[in-house]
């Protein structure tokens, strides 16, 4: 290979790469910082605001990823609060989320938090936290941010309007939901495929997540290949490829599964290979899937102890055993061979890869584990689907 191909591919590779370390070392992540807006007035530190306040930031950043639906509210005195981690969202990956969420709340101003102001509402990826001396549940936030791929979409004008018809669906479905949430899917020939993604606070009545979105969809950049809209309220977007967990549109227990009737449908999906706002497919994928990261010992013990009779197969890069979970789930666990620099590197391929393939194939890449010597790939086990092909490579 040429050096300046060595080169590229190098670059191209090492921002993978710092993904890949990062969600298999760490046990979550909140995404990107969307917005902070700091109101209210100031209070001093030690008043009993001050002290009032960091209980109801412990009671949210525990008792939010412990709901079911990962929201929660609270009052301590006079200091209101209100914490919701975005459907889909690990337990961990949530605590994570809003543990980040009130030290940016609560950090100084100089370093761009809102430390020493009485309200306070910030919105990561993930995660929205939002607190004021003054009780604001049920009240929609109405002041939209929002921000858009610069690339256009081909074929724009026919695009943008077949997006306009599936966000107006897709804000209709979020409001009527129980779970004020919804995912949305278009297909037509001749366009790049869409998907969407709408949800609100559980403070907001059907009709107010409505008024919310109806305020944040005319901020999106229809014709581009991805755009997003949120206010401490809602959030909506839409992509070309697929950024929430698959889990929402194969029909599963997963929260309301709102597939569309003309516009797409259940298990036809297909990615294209259209990138992000600004972030990979492979990055959204595991954002998603919130943490990535399993227990050896969990690992061990689903495959008893990688046993020969667990043994599914042998490929290049490793054996695959079959596993159950402790809750249940069946995996395939890819065991890689080697513990060396190309070993990692094969291993991080092959999550960014499985990360695309996954949209074709329909087989989850469930979690990654990177502990002493073992570099474990685990997957959702499907034992009549294209899993193979996968597991053993090509
Ligand atoms: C903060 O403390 C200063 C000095 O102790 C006091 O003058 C001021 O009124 C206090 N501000 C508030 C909002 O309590
Ligand atoms: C969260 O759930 C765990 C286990 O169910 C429980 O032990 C813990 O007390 C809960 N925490 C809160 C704040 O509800
Ligand atoms: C919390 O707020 C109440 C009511 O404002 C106040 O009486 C109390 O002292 C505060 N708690 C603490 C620990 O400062
Ligand atoms: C910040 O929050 C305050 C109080 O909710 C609101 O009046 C204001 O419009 C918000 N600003 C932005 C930029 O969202
Ligand atoms: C999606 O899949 C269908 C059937 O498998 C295929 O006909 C279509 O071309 C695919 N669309 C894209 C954008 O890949
Ligand atoms: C492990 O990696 C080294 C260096 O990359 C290689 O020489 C060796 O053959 C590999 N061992 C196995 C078992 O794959
Ligand atoms: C899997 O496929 C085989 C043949 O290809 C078939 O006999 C078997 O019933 C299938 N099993 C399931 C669970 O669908």
């Amino acid at each position: 290979m040429p050096p300046t191909y060595t080169r590229l591919l190098l670059l191209l590779l090492l921002p993978h790469l710092q993904i890949f370390i990062f969600l298999c070392s760490k046990t979550s992540s909140q995404g990107a910082l969307l917005f902070i807006n700091c109101s209210g007035h100031q209070y001093n530190s030690s008043s009993p605001y001050d002290t009032n306040l960091s209980r109801l930031l412990g009671t949210l950043a525990s008792s939010a990823p412990n709901a079911s639906n990962l929201f929660s509210t609270s009052v301590a005195g006079q200091a209101f609060g209100l914490a919701q981690c975005g459907p889909g969202t690990a337990a961990a990956s949530c605590t994570a989320c809003l543990n980040s969420a009130a030290a940016k709340a609560t950090a100084s101003p100089v370093t761009g938090g809102c430390g020493g102001y009485t309200s306070v509402d910030v919105r990561y990826d993930l995660c929205v936290l939002r607190y004021s001396n003054e009780r604001f549940f049920t009240v929609p936030d109405l002041q939209v941010s929002s921000r858009s791929n610069t690339e256009t979409a081909t074929r724009p004008e026919e695009f943008s309007r077949r997006n306009q018809g599936m966000l107006q669906k897709l804000s209709s479905d979020a409001a009527a939901a129980e779970t004020r949430f919804a995912v949305q899917t278009a297909t037509s020939s001749g366009l790049q495929d869409a998907y969407g993604m709408a949800w609100c606070t559980l403070d907001l009545s059907g009709s107010d997540c409505l008024r919310c979105l109806d305020v944040a969809i005319p901020a999106l950049a229809m014709d581009r290949i991805g755009a997003q809209a949120e206010s401490a309220s809602c959030f909506i977007a839409f992509e070309t490829h697929l950024f929430f967990s698959q889990s929402f549109i194969v029909p599963s227990p997963a929260p309301s599964p709102q597939v569309s009737d003309n516009l797409g449908g259940a298990g036809g999906v297909n990615a294209t290979g259209a990138a992000g706002a600004g972030r990979s497919e492979a990055e959204e994928e595991f954002s998603s899937a919130g943490s990535m990261r399993l227990d050896l010992g969990a690992i061990r013990r689903a495959t008893n102890y990688f046993s020969d009779s667990n043994k599914l197969g042998e490929g290049g890069f490793g054996v695959v055993y079959k596993g159950v979970l402790r809750d249940g789930q069946e995996v395939a666990v890819k065991r890689l061979s080697n513990s060396s620099w190309q070993g990692l590197m094969e291993m991080k391929n092959e999550i960014v890869s499985t990360a695309k393939l996954q949209h074709k194939n329909l087989v989850k890449l469930v979690g990654c584990c990177l502990e002493e010597d073992e570099k474990l790939l685990v997957y959702e086990y499907l034992p009549n689907k294209s899993l193979d092909k996968i597991l053993f490579g090509k």
